[in-house]
């Protein structure tokens, strides 16, 4: 009996032992295990939501994702100072080159860095280099002519499933108009590119051309046609393009509007008016998730931007009309939305020459807007002060990837502006913001908008959108 209680004792005590060896290391196991299928569900919402992608598919797109925000350093050594002669000196005693001038010189010794010569163009025929973007680099289109679409916008095609490339086609002579000294070329019209996957774009042809005779029309050659951007009209089924008109000194100001019926035109040029009674020169369209679009523009003489509601067939703006970002001087602008927060990313108002981006963000689309800074990332502070020589015109969404867009700008070059530049950069809203406002005590509440700089990047491996 006491040899039967000694063995259940000794039983007891043992499984009474083991209970408290666990019971001493149960908490933590268990803590660290609740910290891993958290930091397993957290992965796992990092992940682009492909369901049909493997896991492994997945992870490697993540860890390319985060390349990407991995902004390349790129540092421009200034030439040293030209010889000139003594007279050239009394006559005029030179004030130090920036790299700006030099950007903007054609002799400049540095012409290279940011024009690289046709040796170097994009081609979608070489497949060796498939699907990588050379931000500045000459892009040639299928039939391996240059891509002539400047300032621009994409429409996603849902019907036919094709990105559609709009911009200025602006392959004639660039010559100085008049006294205001800029740089222009002839409109030719509008040109349009189709792709499936952002990279190789098949020229539509001129879907909007330019009048060639009648000196009255808007798209008379001599006058000016900036920054088209086309949407669907779902409930019409109509392709709707807006558009800067001006005359060749700026001082019409309005905008126009085209339609067709399918997304490669032809489109037909409908009018042109002063939207809300008000000077209108760089533009944009926004089209939100309820399908109401926006017209943005700069306004009073570009010392503001306007922002409305179009109409329901998009023909025309309706009377609402909101004041944003005044006197801030703003124009380019391209706007985004992630997370029920609208962003929008404005130039300075420096002609061809490049300044320096900032992003804004609000609630509404009808503001009030806040500018959270210069979005910029990467190259060199002159890189980031001169939105990497180029001008926003354009953020593209990337389909199944939330939060990851493309930044659209052109490297505009006004010596020869149909051999200006795309800059085509990973875009994302993530993180704080850099500058807390005042009211926010401290707390940021927008999240921070980043354009990373790289020298050469590439959309994750099988993407297709
Ligand atoms: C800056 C604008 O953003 C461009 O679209 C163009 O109008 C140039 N100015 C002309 O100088």
């Amino acid at each position: 009996m006491e040899q039967k209680l000694g063995m259940r004792n000794k039983y007891r005590k043992s499984t009474t032992l083991r209970c408290s060896a666990w019971s001493r290391c149960s908490l933590p196991v268990a803590l660290w295990i609740m910290v891993g299928c958290l930091l397993l569900l957290l992965l796992y919402s990092l992940l682009p939501q492909w369901d049909s992608f493997s896991l492994e598919t997945q992870l490697q797109v993540s860890k390319h994702l985060h390349e990407l925000e991995q902004a390349e350093e790129e540092i421009i050594q200034m030439p040293p100072p030209r010889k000139r002669s003594p007279r050239a000196e009394k006559r005029k005693p030179k004030k130090e080159t920036t790299i700006i001038d030099e950007f903007l010189d054609e002799s400049s010794q540095l012409r290279h860095i940011f024009f690289p010569d046709i040796k170097t163009a994009v081609d979608p025929n070489k497949v060796n280099e498939s699907f990588y973007y050379y931000p500045g680099r000459i892009w040639l289109d299928t039939e391996g002519n240059p891509i002539q679409a400047h300032g621009g916008g994409i429409l996603y095609d849902e019907l036919s499933r094709t990105y559609y490339w709009y911009g200025e086609y602006k392959d004639g002579p660039t010559y100085i108009a008049n006294e205001n000294g800029l740089a222009r070329v002839d409109i030719i019209g509008v040109g349009c590119y189709s792709s499936k996957d952002l990279w190789a774009w098949k020229n539509e042809g001129i879907v909007l051309a330019a009048e060639e005779t009648n000196e009255t029309h808007d798209l008379h050659k001599s006058n000016v046609l900036e920054r088209p951007k086309v949407l669907y009209n779902k409930k019409t089924g109509k392709y709707v393009m807006w558009m800067h008109i001006d005359n060749a000194n700026y001082t019409k100001a309005r905008v126009g509007v085209a339609i067709s019926d399918y997304p490669n035109g032809p489109f037909y040029y409908l009018y042109s008016k002063n939207p809300h009674s008000f000077d209108s020169r760089d533009m944009t369209l926004f089209k939100d998730d309820d399908d109401v679009a926006y017209l943005i523009y700069s306004a009073v003489e570009n010392s503001e931007l306007h922002i409305g509601p179009l109409t329901e067939d998009y023909l025309d703006v309706t009377d609402t009309v909101k004041p944003i970002l005044i006197g801030q001087h703003r124009e380019a602008p391209a706007l985004l939305k992630h997370e029920s927060t609208y962003y929008m990313i404005t130039s300075g108002c420096t002609g061809w020459a490049p300044n320096e981006a900032l992003a804004h963000a609000s609630e509404s689309i009808m503001g009030p807007w806040e500018t959270l800074g210069n979005p910029c990332i990467g190259g060199s502070k002159i890189f980031r002060e001169t939105t990497f020589f180029s001008q926003g015109t354009f953020v593209l969404p990337l389909q199944g990837l939330a939060g990851y867009f493309i930044l659209m700008a052109d490297r505009w070059k006004p010596a020869n502006l149909r051999d200006s530049r795309y800059v085509w950069l990973p875009l994302r809203v993530v993180g704080a913001a850099d500058q807390p406002l005042e009211l926010d005590f401290g707390f940021p509440r927008w999240s921070r908008l980043s354009i990373y700089w790289h020298k050469r990047w590439r959309l994750p491996y099988r993407w297709n959108g």
